[in-house]
């Protein structure tokens, strides 16, 4: 048994995560996380207390994190601001937290010599065109469009150097969109849920044609943790289920689920520099560390998540109107 530090833990990929650390692990968790509008401690509140602790506070605090990192095992870095949106709106907390918050981290790492997963997103490698037979792999150059994709480049970049100047034993994954509970209604697919609930349109940027490469949010976890226990230091792997679908395809599918007509959804502006398609091969992972997705069905996992939207409204409906007056403000 070890004792974990999870950054982000209180956000969608990172409560997940922890989750599933308590279910099929022994191992000790201590959550880091500054509760920023994304951050919610209600995704954590059913966990033993025995087996996770909870400490508010910011990535970027060194002291803090020096702290804390002194008494872990491992650190499993999640935190991030992670939504494009705000990036265009706002880029600075994307610099601060994604750059100069893992900067932070690796630096309490090196100290303590600490093992270290930093967790990324396949937006770091750019788009893809429609037709294009090619998948993003460990070896696509780095081609980020956003202020978001950006800062997340510079961090694994930030990775690579710390693994090769310093030694430091570290792994990096980048993972497709995820999907399931406890995701921020700010995102495609619990926003739109949310809005049938609420008797509004969905809303589909641009013409809905852009493809994103979809996972269920506890494959995403289960490949974090295999990469954890068996990936080789200095290696990245990229994680991904073949779950490529248009946006169109996905509010389509969300209105058949939910009981409404398919085409009953809106063509809102679309987002600037909106990234085409994203696609993913996760052959290293499934050969080299013998992962497989164990959610292949992404309208079975769609089903589940509108069950799980629809069961916990108390969860995301303090989130919602503020959610909504962001986008109002941009047309979206
Ligand atoms: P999220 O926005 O739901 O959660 C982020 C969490 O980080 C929140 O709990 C927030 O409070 C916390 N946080 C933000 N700034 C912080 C700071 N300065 N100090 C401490 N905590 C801070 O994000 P998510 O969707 O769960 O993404 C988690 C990670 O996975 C991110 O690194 C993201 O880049 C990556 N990722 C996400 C996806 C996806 O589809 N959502 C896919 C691939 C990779
Ligand atoms: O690919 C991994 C990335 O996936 C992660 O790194 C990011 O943290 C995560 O937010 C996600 O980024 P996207 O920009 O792809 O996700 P988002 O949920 O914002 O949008 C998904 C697609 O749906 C995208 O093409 C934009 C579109 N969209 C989004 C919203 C919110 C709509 O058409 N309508 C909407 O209302």
């Amino acid at each position: 048994m070890s004792t974990l530090l999870v950054t982000g833990g209180a956000g969608f990929i990172g409560s997940n995560f922890v989750h599933l650390l308590v279910e099929r692990t022994e191992h000790r968790v201590v959550v880091l996380d500054k509760l920023t509008y994304a951050g919610s401690y209600a995704s954590l509140a059913d966990l033993p207390p025995d087996r996770v602790c909870f400490v508010r506070g910011d990535i970027c605090d060194a002291s803090l994190v020096n702290d804390l990192v002194a008494v872990a095992d491992a650190i499993v870095h999640f935190a991030a601001e992670s939504h494009n949106d705000n990036s265009l709106a706002n880029p600075r907390p994307f610099v601060e937290t994604n750059i100069v918050g893992t900067y932070t981290l690796l630096e309490a790492a090196r100290k303590h010599g600490t093992r270290f997963h930093h967790v990324s997103t396949d937006e770091v490698y750019g788009d893809l065109e429609l037709d294009d037979p090619e998948r993003f792999t460990e070896t696509t150059p780095y081609h980020p469009s956003s202020p978001y994709s950006s800062t997340k480049a510079g961090s694994d970049l930030l990775v690579r150097a710390w693994v090769r100047s310093f030694g430091l034993r570290a792994t990096i994954s980048n993972c497709s969109n995820n999907y399931g509970p406890y995701q921020h209604v700010e995102k495609f697919i619990p926003r739109q849920i949310t809005n049938v609930i609420d008797g509004v349109r969905p809303r589909l940027y641009g013409r809905g044609l852009n493809v994103r490469d979809w996972i269920h949010t506890e494959d995403h976890s289960a490949a974090v943790l295999t990469i954890l226990e068996r990936g080789a230091v200095g290696e990245t792997y990229l994680i991904g289920a073949d779950g490529e679908r248009s946006n169109r395809d996905v509010v389509r599918t969300i209105l058949e689920i939910m009981g409404e007509p398919a085409d009953a959804y809106e063509h809102v502006a679309d987002r600037p520099g909106h990234d085409l398609r994203y696609a993913i091969d996760s052959t290293k992972l499934r050969t080299e560390l013998g992962w497989a997705p164990q959610y292949p069905d992404f309208r079975a996992g769609l089903e589940a998540t509108v069950r799980w939207y629809r069961d916990n409204e108390p969860w995301w409906r303090p989130q919602k109107a503020a959610a909504e007056a962001k986008y109002a403000r941009t047309g979206h």
